[in-house]
């Protein structure tokens, strides 16, 4: 099986950047298929720590990297990043970086709109990014976005834009915020169209020649399951489809190309923003994992919710996912406490279930039931090999297979590119 496509299994941040920056070492092309910059990665390269955003975690290794079509991309956002990561060294350019030029821009005016609607939300707010990323969906499914190949034709923009601000121009007199102006707009793009121009291409082609010659190909994935639109905690999630089934859509080829499914897997849970967490620790427990995980989120800077193993739902994502094998990360985080909580199953109502039920009431009543495990004092930090490991941390990532079912194919112990255990080659998975 040549390609692999990388999804998140929990609520995001479970180290995926670190992933496929090592991934993309055995791959010729790295295609990112969702979400926008509201994902956050860190990747730490010996003494270089890169912060990417929109642009594929391949950029480091210097792979072909693709925007495919189903991200939603806020230009300006992303002219900033690729600058920052030429003043870090690393040598992008319309060579080696695609942009599907169908894929859909985010506007000021999406961001605009975050902003107002959660600040009017009160208790319903749902603790976006504030990106922009939901109504720059919402105007790509209604059929009104403005699509990067647009800025290669004035003519036509200037109608879009007309099209976009019947829309936008009700929302914001109802949020009372400042009329838009078109001509404003229309001259924000038309500045931008020569710089970002380069970039945009019929990536659907380009992925599809490569595939055709046999390049290996990884897919990835931004956010996680538990954030889906569809599989997630809805309403506390993002815009998009985050499952493997989104890369073939999102990138514009066949269902099938996507290979073989990778989930990363945090060795305990983490959340930004609101939303349901049944194991969420909020005593001296939850402190000590977010500060011993650095747990700050890498966009918002906000600190990220914390709690135990909740294996009912990776095994819930992995379901929904296809995930094949896993890549739990975070092991060393776990480093030194004497004993660990996995969530085994839940009680509702004096009966006891296997999943999370969809509906927000049973999601607020359930209690997790816990199975206790024995931790150990040993560090596994930076760990390279499986005879690292101590034998209570060994036990731990079985115990985890086994309740998720499916494999832990490579294992993560530091936040370095270099600290990873293999026990499967996923390209050859
Ligand atoms: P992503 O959004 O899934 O790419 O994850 P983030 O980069 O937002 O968050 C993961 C954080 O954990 C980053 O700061 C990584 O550098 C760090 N990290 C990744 N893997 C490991 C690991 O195995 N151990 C430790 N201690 N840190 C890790
Ligand atoms: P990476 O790729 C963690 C969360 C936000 C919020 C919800 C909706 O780094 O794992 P949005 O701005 O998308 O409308 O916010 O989704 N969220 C993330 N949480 N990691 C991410 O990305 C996230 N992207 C969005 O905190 O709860
Ligand atoms: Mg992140």
């Amino acid at each position: 099986m040549a390609n692999v496509t990388v999804i998140g299994a929990q609520w995001g941040d479970e180290g995926k950047g670190k992933v496929i920056d090592w991934l993309a070492n055995r791959a010729d092309v790295v295609v990112r298929f969702q979400g926008g910059n509201n994902a956050g990665h860190t990747i730490v390269v010996g003494d270089k720590t890169y912060k990417l955003s929109l642009l594929p975690s391949g950029v480091i290794q210097g792979k072909l990297s693709i925007i495919g079509n189903g991200v939603v991309v806020d230009p300006w956002s992303l002219l900033d990043e690729i600058t920052r990561a030429q003043g870090q060294g690393l040598g992008i350019s319309p060579d080696n970086l695609i942009l599907a030029e169908n894929a859909t821009l985010v506007l000021p005016l999406h961001r605009d709109l975050d902003g107002a609607r959660e600040a009017r939300a009160g208790a319903g707010k749902i603790g976006t990014t504030g990106r922009g990323i939901g109504p720059a969906y919402e105007d790509k499914v209604g059929r009104r976005a403005i699509r990067f190949a647009d800025l290669a034709d004035p003519e036509a923009l200037e109608v879009k834009i007309e099209r976009l601000l019947a829309h936008h121009g009700a929302l914001r007199a109802g949020l009372g915020l400042a009329e838009a102006r078109p001509e404003e707009i229309l001259d924000q793009l038309k500045q931008l169209a020569p710089k970002i121009l380069p970039y945009v291409k019929p990536a659907w082609r380009v992925l599809g020649e490569a595939i055709k010659e046999g390049q290996r190909v990884l897919f990835e994935g931004a956010q996680a399951t538990l954030l889906d639109v569809d599989h997630g905690t809805y309403p506390y999630v993002t815009s998009s489809n985050t499952v493997a089934g989104q890369a073939a859509a999102g990138a514009g080829v066949g269902p099938t190309a996507g290979g073989y499914v990778l989930g990363i897997v945090k060795a305990y849970t983490t959340r930004v923003g609101e939303g349901p967490f049944p194991t969420e620790l909020s005593d001296e427990t939850g402190r000590l994992l977010g500060e011993r995980g650095h747990e700050f989120g890498t966009v918002t800077g906000r600190p990220r919710r914390c709690g135990w193993f909740d294996a009912v739902l990776v095994r819930q994502s992995i379901a929904v996912g296809g995930v094949q094998g896993a890549v739990l990360t975070k092991l060393d985080i776990l480093d030194g406490f004497e004993t660990l909580k996995v969530c085994v199953g839940y009680r509702l109502r004096g009966e006891t279930i296997d999943y999370l039920p969809a509906g927000l009431r049973d999601q607020a009543a359930i209690e997790p039931i816990y199975e206790e495990m024995e931790g150990w004092s040993e560090s596994t930090r930076g760990a390279r090999s499986w005879k690292d490991l101590p034998a209570n941390a060994i036990k731990y990532v079985r115990r985890i297979e086994e309740l998720i079912g499916a494999p832990a194919v490579l294992l993560s112990t530091s936040p370095d590119r270099d600290d990873i255990i293999m026990m499967l080659d996923p390209f050859q998975g």
